[in-house]
């Protein structure tokens, strides 16, 4: 799959946006190494902190779904930027990807910058096997 194509699903996943507290539409598609594509959207809430973001919605679509092995995530906003990820988000993206993983931000379909996460979250927190004390489907 293109960036192209996965910016594409990214556009679809804003569509769905439940924004009526920021009027900021995010949407984002996850790539698994299969191949396969989980979309999400930003969903906002009244209590305001339970909102979420379009990369976790993603997140979580696909490892409800069983997929554990991601390569790529596009990730569109509104408006004039780029819309990179929050912290919290990138933190997500490590617990499941390595430094190699590849972000996508686009302003669309042709305007987008590619970066490892490794460089959007540097010396990422991940906790060891070692220190783990459940296994999950992992
Ligand atoms: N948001 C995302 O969904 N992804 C990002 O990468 C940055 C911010 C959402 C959270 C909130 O619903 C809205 O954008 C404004 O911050």
């Amino acid at each position: 799959m293109t960036e192209k194509e996965l910016i594409r699903e990214a556009l679809k996943g804003r569509k769905n946006a439940v924004a009526p507290y920021s009027g900021f539409a995010v949407g984002a598609a996850l790539l698994t190494k299969s191949g396969a594509v989980y979309i999400g959207c930003n969903m906002e809430n009244g209590a305001y902190s339970p909102s979420l973001c379009a990369e976790r919605v993603a997140f979580g679509s696909a490892v409800a779904a069983g997929a554990r092995e991601f390569s790529a995530i596009a990730v569109i906003g509104e408006g004039e930027d780029y819309c990179w990820p929050c912290g919290v988000c990138r933190q997500v993206m490590a617990e499941f990807c390595g430094d190699d993983f590849t972000v996508i931000a686009a302003k669309n379909e042709e305007d987008f910058v590619t970066v490892p996460l490794g460089e959007l979250l540097p010396h990422a927190f991940r906790l060891g096997k070692k220190q783990r004390h459940f296994s999950g489907k992992n």
